[in-house]
């Protein structure tokens, strides 16, 4: 069971076309939404209609094999944004495990719509996602993040996330502890800084 919870595969052909529309109109009708300037990223909370919900869930419990599972989800935007003192601020996402969680989660990233390709990595693996199509890991316990890259004006990627915890049994066997996953993510994040460092030479030999 760790195993799928831990494997990252690409599921393609997520939604039906009816379906990606009634989920843009949800989001559309946000209940609230909020800027975190640490990643550049928008993020929309809203209701999700059921027969979406139920399909989430639905991919959840085949590939983990885990029933009674409950979902959490967001709804987020990057691109270019403007942040609480006008400054132009691009999107990053640097390696990071989600410690806002208490228990372990599994989790489906679902690109709804995008005009730009920003690839998704987990520790060290790369998955470049097409609009309806998402992928699989877990959030907690595995480090990810995705490459240093320029956002042009007008570029966009928008993603739902889907956060998935068994309502009854439980699965905090497979949390790794924050030491753990602390030194996990010092590793990726010395690889990422270098990675950063190299970019901002080669744009600096350019201009
Ligand atoms: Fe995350």
């Amino acid at each position: 069971m760790l195993n799928r919870i831990l494997s990252n595969r690409i599921i393609p052909n997520v939604l039906t076309q009816d379906e990606v529309d009634q989920l843009k109109g949800s989001v559309a009708n946000s209940l609230n939404n909020f800027f975190v300037p640490g990643y550049g990223q928008s993020v929309t909370n809203f209701a999700m209609p059921k027969n979406i919900l139920d399909k989430f869930i639905y991919y959840a419990t085949s590939i983990t094999g885990i029933s009674g599972l409950e979902i959490e989800y967001q709804f987020a935007r990057y691109q270019l944004s403007k942040d609480a003192h006008g400054n132009i601020v691009n999107p990053k996402l640097t390696p990071h495990y989600d410690d806002r969680f208490s228990s372990p989660r599994f989790t489906i990233d679902y690109q709804i719509e995008s005009n730009t390709s920003w690839p998704l990595e987990v520790e060290g693996k790369s998955f470049s996602l097409k609009d309806n199509q998402a992928l699989t890991f877990s959030g907690t316990n595995q480090i990810h993040w995705r490459p240093i890259k320029q956002f042009l004006p007008g570029e966009y990627v928008d993603m739902l996330f889907c956060h998935f915890y068994p309502k009854d049994s439980n699965i905090s066997d497979i949390l790794k502890s924050d030491r753990d996953m602390n030194s996990l993510k010092k590793y990726f994040l010395d690889i990422y800084k270098n990675e950063d460092m190299a970019s901002n030479y080669r744009s600096n030999m350019i201009e």
